[in-house]
């Protein structure tokens, strides 16, 4: 049975005039990973905040296990937080770093030295204790202040963008000890982040934010392979959007585009005329036989750009449209010129219809 660990009923946050988050609902469950994914502005400290309680809500509730903390202060909601600024304390050993918030709550001088030692093998830095903090590199620093929040075994961890700071190597690999920590202790995390691919490769769910709402929230999969929306569509990964008409039929349509892609079957309830439709580049083969597939359209090459394992090639269509298509590299792909006409298929399960 799943157990909810927190939950936001309707809960709203207004800065004078400013709503900086909509009336929203929000339930993440027991050792779940989820990732809260948007542009700047979005709402996603906010969400933090509100549940960390470093900020009050303006209208709602918020529930952690089965706590109602709404009202409660930030230092009796017993969550962790890491922050994009590790703020450690700098006149401090990264033993006594991690260990204060043990000797806040009072634990026994044993205690603390066994409890610290453990946490600081959770976040591969066993034997870095006596070392102070400008001892250490970024990402060192970053597991401290990881191992800080870990130390007194929260049952939930905020981190707002905690390794925004370091370059892509550093947060490649801490992307995957913070995976492997959630993994190993179960701990139930709500992460911030703008980088989407960060969200893909962490979360269980991700939710994704646009000016201060829930646009979606849903599994990787989901928000990559069934968008609901053109916000969604165009914020992950890279996408095709293009007008469509449509012929319901059943559970299903056919589309026709004014650029002549046309795709019978695309698994739809919808029974509206028309609708914007998304194709990712990835999504489509390049036809190499001579016959016209079915499901797909005809164009002229405006470019092809090799980048290594992949090839990408726009196609120009009939009513002046490009549409990009991704395909992995083949050699024979490299005879493909500018100019040349080439027709491309693509499945109707892997046409998105949006909202
Ligand atoms: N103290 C404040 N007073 C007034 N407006 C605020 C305050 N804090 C945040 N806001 C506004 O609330 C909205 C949401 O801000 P929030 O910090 O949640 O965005 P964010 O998604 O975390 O963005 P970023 O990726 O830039 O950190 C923004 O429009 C912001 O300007
Ligand atoms: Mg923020």
């Amino acid at each position: 049975m799943t157990e909810t660990m927190v939950r936001l009923d309707e809960v709203e946050k207004l800065y004078g005039a400013v709503r900086a988050l909509w009336p929203t609902s929000l339930e993440i469950q027991k050792g779940e990973f989820v990732t809260l994914l948007g542009p700047s502005g979005s709402g996603k400290t906010t969400i933090l905040n509100l549940i960390s309680g470093s900020i009050g809500a303006t209208c709602g509730a918020i529930w952690i296990g089965n706590r109602d903390v709404t009202k409660l202060p930030p230092n009796r909601r017993e969550l962790g937080m890491v922050f994009q600024n590790y703020a450690l304390m700098p006149h401090m050993t990264v033993f006594e770093n991690i260990a204060f918030p043990l000797r806040v709550r009072k634990r026994s001088e044993a205690d603390i030295r066994k409890r610290v030692d453990e946490v600081l093998e959770v976040v591969s830095l066993a034997g870095y204790g006596e070392r102070k903090p400008k001892e250490l590199s970024g990402g060192q620093q970053q597991r401290i202040a990881i191992a800080r929040c870990l130390v007194y075994d929260p049952d939930l961890i905020l981190m707002d963008e905690p390794l925004g700071a370091l370059d892509k190597k550093l947060r490649d690999q801490l992307q995957l000890e913070i995976k492997r920590i959630h993994k190993t202790l179960g701990v139930t995390l709500l992460y911030v982040t703008h980088d989407q691919s960060e969200a893909l490769v962490l979360s269980d769910r991700i939710c994704l934010m646009n000016g201060g709402r829930i646009e979606q929230l849903g599994t990787p999969d989901d928000l990559y392979f069934r968008p609901r929306t053109i916000f969604a569509a165009d914020f992950l990964g890279e996408s095709n959007i293009i007008d469509a008409s449509l012929e319901a039929d059943g559970g299903s349509a056919k589309i026709s585009t004014a650029g002549g892609l046309v795709v019978e079957g695309v698994p739809t309830d919808t029974k509206a005329a028309s609708a914007k439709i998304m194709i990712r580049p990835e999504s489509f083969t390049v036809d190499t036989g001579d016959g016209f597939a079915r499901n797909g359209v005809q164009g002229v090459v405006e470019d092809t750009t090799l980048t290594g394992g992949v090839i990408d090639i726009r196609l120009r269509l009939k009513d002046g449209s490009l549409i990009s298509v991704r395909q992995l590299t083949r050699r024979d792909f490299r005879s493909i010129q500018h100019g040349q006409q080439l027709s491309v298929s693509v499945k109707p399960s892997d046409v998105v219809i949006l909202q």
